[in-house]
């Protein structure tokens, strides 16, 4: 009976402790040693990998002379320049990544009414015809975005696969929350719900109306101890930090993973990749205000969110909790027709680094630090 008692004492501890380890846990360091810039996360919570789609056939340098679809077609004015058959594999391939739909209204039918091709009277055609304008201009105008960090560099660039996936809508977007009802009773103020867009933090639900759209500042951080000129409101505070907790869970990273946490603000101590994350925002702005909002009344009620505006993109729609979309799969690169030629209307504009305030004094330490 002891030694039994005895040995369900060495085993008891063990069971509990085993109970602690739920499952195994990745590590990457991404920064200097002893900084704790360490992604950590569990095994079993990575997303699964992803689908991407290979070529319906092989784009051939052959296929890409000949007349272009501007000479063989009635109504092609973003693809003009192509030739017949280099638009006829990009249909096809548009066909399978947007509107894979079983019926008469599938396929082709999604965009097009089949008595007469040239013919705008779908809306989803208008709709495609600006995403394909949005698409060619974020591949040639935005590669900050794609090629900034010494990681990446590959020019990844996007499809329509990276946002759409096989669906019409793609499954991660977002359009403005409806106002609070007046009164104390079900008003949370625009947060506490918790709600997935924010992490399951408690901070304002939508932080993307205000952030994601038009020119808001979202720097919050005092320049100075005391500060007097520069002060943010409680509010603005929480939706910078609800956009930051939204960028971490759409990317799958921590704060770390592009800030020094000694320095929230400092560009100088930040990863690269802060870089690309800054043109990100101002990408997806350009996105959502210029192409997806641009598009008015062309959107039927029934893709409207519940306070009226069209469904729009954030950093999950595409990265989808990757840092690279997709893995880093270049699909693009079977694809030149969807990449445009840069040009200045839309030119990236130029991070604050110099605006920003000089970073706080370093540990002696410290100062070995290679420029980042
Ligand atoms: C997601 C929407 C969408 C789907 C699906 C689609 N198309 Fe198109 N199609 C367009 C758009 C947009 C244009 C106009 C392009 C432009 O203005 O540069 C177009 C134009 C065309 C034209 C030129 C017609 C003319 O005379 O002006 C042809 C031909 C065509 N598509 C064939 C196809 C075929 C074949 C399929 C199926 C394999 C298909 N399309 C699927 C959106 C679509
Ligand atoms: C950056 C992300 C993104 C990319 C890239 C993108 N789209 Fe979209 N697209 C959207 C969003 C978001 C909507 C939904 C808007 C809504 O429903 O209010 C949408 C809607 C559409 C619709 C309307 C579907 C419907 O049933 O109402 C069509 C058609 C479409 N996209 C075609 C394309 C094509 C073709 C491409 C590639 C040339 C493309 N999209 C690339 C984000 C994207
Ligand atoms: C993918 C990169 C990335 C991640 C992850 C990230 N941030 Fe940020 N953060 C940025 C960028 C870029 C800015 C500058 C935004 C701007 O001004 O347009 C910023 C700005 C900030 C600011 C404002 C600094 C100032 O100048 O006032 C704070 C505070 C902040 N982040 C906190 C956080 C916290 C907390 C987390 C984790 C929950 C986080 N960030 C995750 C990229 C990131
Ligand atoms: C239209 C699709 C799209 C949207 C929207 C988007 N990204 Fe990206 N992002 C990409 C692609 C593609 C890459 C390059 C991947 C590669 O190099 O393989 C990338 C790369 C990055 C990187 C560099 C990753 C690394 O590990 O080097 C960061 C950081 C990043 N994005 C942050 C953001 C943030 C923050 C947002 C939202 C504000 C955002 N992205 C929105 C497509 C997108």
């Amino acid at each position: 009976m002891i030694r039994k008692l005895v040995s369900m004492s060495l085993v008891l501890p063990a069971l509990l402790l085993a109970g602690c380890e739920v499952g195994t846990k990745v590590t990457d360091q991404v920064g200097y040693r002893g900084a704790g810039l360490n992604q950590i996360a569990l095994k079993r919570t990575l997303p699964a990998a992803d689908v991407i789609p290979e070529p319906l056939y092989e784009l051939t340098p052959e296929m890409r002379q000949g007349p272009t679809a501007k000479q063989t077609y009635q109504n092609v004015q973003v693809l003009g320049d192509l030739s017949a058959e280099e638009f006829n594999y990009t249909m096809a391939a548009i066909s399978g990544w947007v509107a894979p739909v079983e019926g008469e209204n599938g396929g082709c039918n999604y965009c097009h009414n089949p008595e007469n091709m040239a013919s705008d009277e779908k809306y989803t055609k208008i709709v495609a015809r600006k995403m394909l304008q949005m698409t060619r201009d974020i591949n040639a105008n935005w590669t900050p975005h794609f090629s900034l960090s010494q990681y990446a560099g590959k020019g990844a660039g996007v499809t329509c696969w990276t946002c759409h996936r096989g669906q019409p809508v793609p499954k991660y977007n977002w359009s403005a929350a409806l106002p609070d009802p007046k009164g104390i009773v079900g008003n949370k103020h625009g947060q506490n719900a918790p709600a997935k867009s924010v992490a399951y933090a408690s901070l304002p639900t939508d932080p993307f109306a205000a952030l994601l759209q038009g020119k808001n500042i979202i720097s919050v951080q005092a320049t100075s101890a005391y500060p007097s000129q520069y002060v943010e409101s409680i509010q603005k505070t929480e939706k910078t930090y609800g956009l930051m907790m939204h960028m971490s869970q759409g990317l799958g990273v921590n704060c770390t993973y592009c800030h020094n946490s000694q320095n929230f603000a400092s560009w100088s101590l930040s990863r690269p990749q802060r870089v690309n994350a800054w043109y990100g925002i101002r990408m997806v702005r350009d996105i959502n205000d210029n192409y997806i909002t641009a598009l008015g009344k062309v959107w039927p009620a029934n893709r409207l969110g519940p306070a009226g505006d069209p469904k729009k993109v954030f950093c999950t729609t595409c990265h989808q909790g990757k840092n690279k979309p997709l893995g880093g799969a270049n699909m693009l690169k079977d694809y030149p027709a969807l990449k445009g030629t840069p040009h200045d209307m839309s030119a990236p504009p130029a991070p604050p680094m110099d605006a920003l305030p000089a970073p706080v004094p370093v540990a002696a330490a410290d100062t070995a630090r290679p420029a980042a």
